[in-house]
């Protein structure tokens, strides 16, 4: 059930000049999702009756990131005035005449914001019967935010914005975070007397402060005591410092969770990934996307998984795997390459240097050094023999190769597709397989080895081979 008194506004119509991108700012990415993706989860997770998107530099992929993302999100435009307050201004003007609730606005470019925060902050809010409460912090070097104003008994007065603040406002270490919870009505009567007559030419949202104020509203700063929480992004500096440190909090959780985890400093784990209890990860590691991962699996070291799915007891060492399905205890790697659609079956085998690509390999089947599968479907109980290539191009189009239960493919085969090696099967070392090879037999093409006596003393003379063969006579052999 929505929470009908409650609306969420984001803001994310400014440009982001200091990313130095043509990516919108807010659509860089961390643990796997946009910034505003973050926000968007933790505004989800309120419950709230709507969400407001403003929007304005680069609209048109903004807004679709954001309607992907949460499709029920309002998308509002900012006109040409500038600032946070004609943003929410413009948000209020989206919400329903009637709704008479609280409004909590956000920055899409504040990522590490969570649900658990803002429900303590609309708790505090609506206790305390407040027209606005916001979310401060205090910061050793408070360059380049809004200040908090205080009376000497403590209570707030205003913001005031680095810019407009003279030397002794510019000492106070009580910053404004950016977010904040208001009743809608005092915000909008707020709104509606603020002008921007400051040193950015803006209409500023912090000005609604010391209006509210001036109305006989109460407005309260909470400080919190996780500055993460209301960390901006603005250049790529602060974005790898806000992966990093969300990185650390995904990671905890896993541990807490039950999951071993060696090296939290060379761990990245994506927001979506899940692991089970009693999986160990290895140092060097990269989960990614919607990678899923069954207790009792161990993955890594230096190992990267795109998407995958890693059943029960599995082993990953040292590999690199996209859009792959790992069954029960399976073993890959060292140095595998994986790519989109490999399925591995219970207890099956993917080793050393070998590359695969939509390759459903059945249980207890193993392909264990140096080989390409592509395009193939082999059964259960087989094996590919070392230096094997499935050949599933030629030149215009992909064809597949079949091979059943219980073959045995020998070293060094070449099985040129489309082609099918019946369960039961042997091929030879060394085999090109253009036939289908019918269940029972062995397949061989193997030209018959000619031994040409002298050929190296009358064709290489003074050569270290006719010397070593030379000596080799004289031994007698
Ligand atoms: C703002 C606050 C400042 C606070 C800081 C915390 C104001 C006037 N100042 O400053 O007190 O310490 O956040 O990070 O609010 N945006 C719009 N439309 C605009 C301008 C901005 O949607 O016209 C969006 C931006 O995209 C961004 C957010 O509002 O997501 C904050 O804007 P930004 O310009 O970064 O504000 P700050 O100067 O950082
Ligand atoms: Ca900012």
């Amino acid at each position: 059930m929505a929470e009908q008194h409650l609306a969420v506004v984001i803001l994310a119509a400014g440009q982001g000049t200091r990313m130095k991108s043509a990516l919108p700012k807010v659509l860089h990415r961390i643990g796997g999702r946009s910034l505003i993706a973050h926000v968007l989860d933790a505004a989800a997770g309120l419950d709230p009756a709507q969400v407001v998107a403003v929007v304005r530099h680069e609209r048109d992929r903004v807004s679709a990131a954001i309607l992907e993302h949460a499709p029920d999100t309002v998308i509002v435009d900012q006109d040409e005035v500038p600032g946070t307050g004609r943003a929410v201004e413009l948000a209020l003007a989206a919400l329903p005449d009637d709704f008479d609730g609280s409004v909590v606005v956000l920055s899409g470019d504040a990522p590490l914001i969570d649900t658990a925060t803002l429900e303590g902050l609309v708790k505090g809010h609506l206790g305390g019967g407040r027209a606005m409460t916001l979310l401060s912090a205090v910061f050793d070097n408070p360059t380049g935010l809004g200040r908090i104003l205080r009376d000497d008994s403590g209570a707030v007065l205003g913001i005031v914005e680095e810019k407009d603040a003279d030397d002794e406002q510019r000492r106070i270490t009580e910053i404004n975070g950016g977010i904040y919870v208001f009743s809608r009505r005092a915000l909008q009567t707020a709104l509606a007397s603020i002008d921007t007559n400051n040193a950015q030419g803006e209409k500023y949202l912090t000005d609604a402060a010391a209006r509210i104020l001036v109305t006989g509203g109460d407005v309260e700063a909470v400080a919190t005591d996780d500055p993460w929480t209301i960390a901006g992004v603005n250049d790529r500096a602060q974005l790898a410092e806000a992966g990093r440190e969300l990185n650390a909090r995904i990671v905890r959780g896993h541990q807490r969770a039950g999951v071993t985890i060696q090296d939290p400093t060379s761990t990245w784990i994506d927001a979506d990934v899940s692991i089970e209890p009693d999986v160990e990860i290895l140092p060097g590691t990269f989960l990614h996307g919607a990678t899923s991962i069954a207790t009792g699996a161990v993955v890594g070291p230096d190992t990267t998984l795109v998407d995958c799915e890693v059943g029960p007891d599995a082993r990953i060492r040292r590999s690199e795997a996209t859009l792959a399905v790992f069954s029960a205890g399976v073993s890959v790697g060292p140095f595998a390459y994986i790519r989109p659609g490999t399925e591995l079956g219970a207890g099956g085998k993917i080793g050393a240097f070998v590359e695969t690509k939509n390759a459903k390999i059945g249980d207890g089947s193993k392909v264990p050094h140096l080989s390409y599968v592509g395009d193939a479907v082999i059964g259960s109980d087989s094996n590919i023999g070392a230096g094997s290539i499935f050949a599933n191009y030629d030149g215009v189009q992909k064809h597949q190769a079949r091979v059943g239960d219980g073959v045995r493919v020998g070293s060094k085969n070449v099985l040129i597709a489309p082609v099918t090696i019946e369960d039961g099967t042997y091929t030879a070392a060394g085999t090109v397989v253009r036939k289908d090879v019918p269940s029972g037999s062995l397949a061989m093409n193997v030209a018959p080895q000619r031994n040409i006596a002298g050929w190296v003393a009358e064709n290489r003379p003074g050569t270290s081979t006719a010397e070593a063969a030379q000596r080799a006579a004289e031994r007698g052999e």
